[in-house]
């Protein structure tokens, strides 16, 4: 579904060259929910935003759905974060003048006009999340945790290859972001979405199939999910801790 092969990015400041991602290979299956970990500057944000088409790589590849993104002009990839590509915030990003419904449809509202389909799958996922009764209010008269199922309801509702979250319970008190995690949970064992998550957060990540760490640019090492969510969570932190020595 999504793969990246020997990336490379690096940031220009001045005359300085910055190296970032220095080499990054892995791959996420359909259906898969995968969290990025890592220290603080060691490129996650980079490698989302390289995957979502907003900045442009050095080297490597990469492939979401079949569709190699380098060369590509910026029509297309437009068109690749419009049909491709669902996008998940750390503060939300919905619109204060709009209503929830009208928020997770924003996606086919941009597309031209919102078809029968549409508002049913809007009913299917917010029903799926617990958010059916506040569709017609506004964001700011709904909770954080709520306004994030929201968002994620968007994210879905052009049925995405691949969401990708940057710190989607970054805001989030833990109760929320459980509901959070486990919105993304419905999404993959209901509609089989595939799930791309940077997290700070071992808990959150400990919910994932697979957490992927980062370090000085390359990953660092992989970790399976076999087990129970709370082993699970107990191997990241120790990894974490080796990472940081
Ligand atoms: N536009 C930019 N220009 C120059 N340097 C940048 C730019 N964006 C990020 N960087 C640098 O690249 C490195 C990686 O940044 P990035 O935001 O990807 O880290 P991160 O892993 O997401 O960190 P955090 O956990 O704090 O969100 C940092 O050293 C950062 O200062
Ligand atoms: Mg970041």
């Amino acid at each position: 579904m999504l793969y990246v092969k020997d990336l490379h990015k690096s940031y220009q400041v001045g005359k300085v060259r910055y190296q970032v991602l220095n080499g990054i290979d892995f791959h996420v299956a359909q259906g898969e929910f995968v969290a990025v970990m890592g220290p603080s500057g060691s490129g996650k944000t980079t490698l989302l935003n390289c995957i979502s088409c907003y900045i442009p790589f050095d080297r490597g590849s990469i492939t979401v759905g079949g569709t190699k993104l380098a060369g590509q002009n910026e029509e297309t990839l437009a068109e690749i974060r419009n049909t491709k590509l669902g996008f998940v915030f750390q503060d939300f990003m919905l619109l204060d003048g709009l209503t929830i419904r009208e928020n997770i449809l924003i996606p086919r509202i941009v597309q031209g006009e919102v078809k029968r389909d549409a508002e049913e799958l809007a009913d299917k996922l917010t029903d799926l999340f617990g958010i059916g009764h506040i569709l017609d209010k506004y964001p700011a008269e709904v909770s954080g945790g709520e306004k994030q199922r929201a968002a994620v309801a968007r994210s879905l509702i052009n049925n995405p290859m691949v969401i990708l979250a940057d710190e989607p319970t970054g805001n989030l008190d833990s109760k929320s972001s459980r509901a959070v995690i486990e919105t993304f949970m419905e999404a993959k064992s209901k509609m089989d979405a595939t799930i791309f998550m940077v997290t700070h957060d071992s808990f959150a990540a400990s919910f994932c199939d697979r957490v992927i760490l980062l370090k000085d640019g390359i990953v660092y090492r992989q970790l399976e999910k076999t087990g129970d969510q709370g082993v699970f969570q107990d191997e990241l932190l120790d990894v974490i801790k080796e990472m940081s020595q």
